[in-house]
């Protein structure tokens, strides 16, 4: 019998660069946390959950008084849904500022639970007007919740969240984040702004791995909750007292992801927080669009409406260009990118989020060039 399982001598693969809108390229250090069990009931990782519960409130600058950090196994949606299926009443109503595919779920998810469920429609090349927002508030009083999207992951748009929160909070109707792509990467004032549920996931500018996501709740929303779920595992009331208890999860959870997740956070702290990341992020993106500018492509939006998270790409209108080539060439060359999700054009996604750098993004921009010299 061999004394090791054969397959730790396989040599270890160079990884891809990720430049997508995640999973996203980690560090070697958070891959690495993932090489032990742990007991989900045992003291070490019950402490780590803690810890990752702490420092997520941090991240998002508030305090265990007011707000909790509920991880919820699933991906990003899974904790969305959540959200949707535990703190709305029966019979209430959300409300829904739609301008890309993310917000299009959210209808989704609220109106597959049963949730009568109302969408503020704008084009995906505009940002969503607070105005109209407050003006369809107004015409629906049985909405209790509105529901947005931060960074619209569609386009890479950043909805002026400060401004919508305002109208929400003047109307007195609960606020909904689905901060999936932003948290982490982009500052956010929760202490300052009126957010009483915020979405995010393990794998976005955290940079951790895929398998949890996590809702940071304001105390005195969920408290109301009680009894209103739909859902036995996505119970985000039952979710927070079990944590709270006794710090363990109600099932199972991913061990091994929370504590890649868990040195993600510390390697958070490392960088310098949510502004150096941002900073970082800032970097790479300019980085793109200056290249791929120079290169012949346009940018879908407008630069007020950009963010550093993901840039999304016109097919550029010289005949012979393909984006499968495109991908399969920089995929050959260690890299990926994201095809495309707009209604109306033809369009693909960089995303500049996760553990690269602006050489990396100057390396990915020379496959580009080279790509696309070749298809001209
Ligand atoms: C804004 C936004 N919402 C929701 C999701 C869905 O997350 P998941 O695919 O992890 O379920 C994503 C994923 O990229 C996103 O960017």
């Amino acid at each position: 019998m061999p004394d090791h399982h054969p397959i730790a001598t396989l040599p270890a693969a160079k990884d891809k660069l990720l430049f997508t809108p995640g999973p996203l390229t980690t560090s070697l250090s958070v891959k690495q946390a993932m090489l032990h069990d742990y007991g989900s009931r045992d003291g070490a990782f019950i402490e780590m959950v803690r810890d990752v519960r702490r420092r997520l409130l941090e991240v998002g600058g508030v305090g265990p008084d007011r707000f909790a950090a509920i991880p919820m196994q699933g991906s990003g949606t899974f904790g969305l849904e959540s959200v949707f299926a535990s703190t709305v009443a029966r019979g209430a109503e959300v409300l829904v500022a739609v301008n890309g595919a993310y917000g299009r779920r959210h209808v989704e998810l609220a109106r597959t639970l049963g949730i009568t469920t109302h969408a503020v429609e704008f084009e995906e090349d505009q940002p969503v007007d607070p105005g109209a927002l407050g003006r369809a508030i107004a015409e629906h009083p049985g909405v209790t919740h509105v529901v947005v999207t931060h960074c619209e992951t569609t386009t890479g748009l950043l909805n002026p969240l400060g401004a919508i929160a305002g109208v929400v909070g003047e109307a007195g109707r609960r606020l909904f984040v689905d901060a999936m792509s932003s948290f982490g990467g982009i500052p956010i004032d929760m202490a300052g702004t009126p957010i009483d549920y915020l979405v995010s996931s393990a794998n976005k500018c955290v940079e951790g791995v895929p398998g949890f996501s996590f809702v940071i709740a304001r105390l005195e929303a969920l408290r109301e909750t009680r009894g209103w779920s739909r859902s036995v595992t996505m119970d985000l009331l039952a979710q927070h007292e079990g944590l709270e208890r006794d710090g363990q999860f109600r099932f199972t959870p991913p061990t091994g992801v929370i504590a890649a997740f868990h040195r993600a956070l510390l390697e958070l702290e490392a960088e310098g927080g949510v502004g150096a990341r941002a900073a970082r992020y800032g970097a790479n993106h300019r980085e793109l669009v200056a290249g791929m500018t120079g290169l012949g492509f346009e940018c879908y939006l407008p630069e007020r409406l950009r963010s550093h998270i993901i840039t999304t790409f016109r097919y550029p209108s010289w005949q012979g260009f393909s984006f499968e080539r495109l991908y399969a060439d920089l995929s050959g060359q260690g890299y990926l990118i994201y095809p495309g999700k707009l209604t109306r054009e033809r369009c693909f996604r960089v995303g500049t989020i996760g553990r690269v750098f602006p050489a990396d993004v100057r390396a990915l921009l020379g496959a580009i060039h080279i790509s696309a010299a070749s298809m001209r």
